[in-house]
């Protein structure tokens, strides 16, 4: 299987706010976010794994900012690490100013993968070459992240998430 880039994977969604997507203050509901980031991501690895993909966890949302009704919102999508059948989704998430067409980063995320056949097994995926200085970062604390991942759904023990150990060790 050939290695693919990050860049390969890149996908936008971007769509606006609507009333039915809002909470009491009228800003977008953190549910409804989650929603589309897990299309964006979804999308992404597909892109990358040209499989099946399911979302296997959920690593890290950071809401840091209020997004407000009639907001136009856009999700970049990338995949930052890919595993033997899993993989690592990060997520930009933009919100552009009505009249100044300014765009602020509202939030970022990161989410899991896994590619699967028809049957649901998870299936071998094609590696990843990151490029930039901002992809090899991203690539190299992946592997931190989904050991912390595996551990929190006790699917690994902390003895044995080498990585994650050497971050409070340094
Ligand atoms: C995700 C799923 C396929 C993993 O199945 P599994 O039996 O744990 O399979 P494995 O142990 O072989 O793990 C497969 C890969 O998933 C990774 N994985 C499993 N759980 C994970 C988690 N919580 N976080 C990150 N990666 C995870 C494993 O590390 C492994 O990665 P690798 O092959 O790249 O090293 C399975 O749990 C599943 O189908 N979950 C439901 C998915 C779903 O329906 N999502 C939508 C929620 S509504």
């Amino acid at each position: 299987m050939q290695a693919k880039t990050p860049s390969q994977s890149f996908t936008t969604v971007t769509d606006m706010v609507l009333p039915s997507e809002t909470n009491p203050l009228n800003n977008l509901f953190g549910g409804e976010l989650l929603a589309r980031m897990d299309r964006a991501a979804s999308i992404a690895a597909r892109r990358h794994s040209r499989r099946i993909v399911v979302t296997a966890s959920v690593n890290n949302v950071a809401f840091n900012r209020m997004v407000p009704l009639g907001s136009v919102v856009t999700i970049e999508a990338q995949v930052t690490r890919a595993f033997k059948t899993s993989m690592e989704v990060f997520m930009d998430v933009w919100v552009e100013d009505r009249e100044s067409g300014e765009r602020t980063k509202a939030n970022e995320a990161i989410y899991s993968f896994v590619a699967v056949d028809d049957t649901g097994r998870p299936v071998q995926i094609p590696a990843i070459t990151p490029e930039t200085e901002e992809e090899k970062m991203r690539y190299d604390a992946a592997l931190r992240r989904k050991q912390l991942s595996l551990v929190l759904a006790g699917k690994m023990k902390a003895a044995d998430a080498t990585e994650l150990k050497a971050l409070f060790e340094e």
